[in-house]
């Protein structure tokens, strides 16, 4: 099977990862392939546990039964507070990528090599109010590096701007690292911020609402991302 995990993407370039928390649930599978036929670079996937955060979303059933409609690498962000349980069913499912909180219970170096063990690349992210000097002793062992700038649990907050300051500071950590992390942005994202959260060091835009939402449909939402980070 072709590499799909997160290697296969530069981490110099712009990826565009919407998340379909925002899809439209009663045709779930058109909203996934209109991403993927769409201009969508990744499937950013979130998977909640209503303990973690005050949500349910979707589980590893869902992850399968639309793992046949693309070929595009299902990044999923897992906002669990006990991931190391979820890891075999998430990647049975068809995961290509997960991340996982620094802020979840457990060993968490032991899951992202469990992570890694499956043959998935490994992410590490944080709250905005957790400071980013806790992912340091994880940043050798990931692929990417998820900030987010809500707070994490629902679709369609508002963009935390104050958060660019922690995506600088990362993006400053992940460059004395010395090998290739993607640096992936979650929360709010849409045209009119994509700019400011790429000039701050990411590279990897998650986008629910201003995607799914979009007038003219998601690949207009995915292409006036792209646009706005071109202009
Ligand atoms: C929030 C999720 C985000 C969210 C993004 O907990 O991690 O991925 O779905 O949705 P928007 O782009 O609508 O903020
Ligand atoms: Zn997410």
């Amino acid at each position: 099977m072709s590499d799909r995990t997160m290697r296969s993407l530069s981490v110099d370039q712009l990826q565009i990862a919407p998340s379909i928390l925002a899809a439209d649930f009663r045709c779930l599978g058109d909203s996934v392939t209109a991403i993927a036929k769409g201009g969508a670079d990744v499937i950013h996937i979130d998977i909640m546990d209503g303990h973690f955060v005050p949500n349910l979303s979707m589980g590893p059933a869902i992850v399968k039964a639309i793992r046949p409609l693309t070929s595009l690498p299902f990044d999923v962000h897992l906002m669990l507070s006990s991931p190391s349980r979820y890891v075999p069913a998430f990647v049975d499912a068809g995961a290509d990528h997960i991340t996982i909180h620094v802020e979840s219970e457990g060993d968490l170096a032991a899951t992202l090599r469990e992570i890694h063990d499956a043959g998935c690349t490994a992410g590490i992210t944080l709250r905005p109010g957790t400071p980013a000097i806790s992912l340091a002793p994880y940043l050798p062992l990931v692929e990417m590096v998820l900030v987010m700038t809500v707070e994490p649990g629902f679709g369609g907050q508002s963009f935390m701007a104050a958060q660019l300051a922690k995506v600088r500071e990362i993006k400053a950590m992940i460059q004395a690292v010395g090998r290739p992390i993607h640096l992936e942005v979650d929360g709010g994202i849409g045209a009119g911020n994509a700019g400011s959260v790429i000039a701050a060091g990411a590279n990897v835009l998650v986008a629910g609402s201003s995607v799914y939402n979009a007038k003219g449909g998601a690949a207009a939402g995915i292409s006036a991302i792209r646009a706005a980070v071109k202009s």
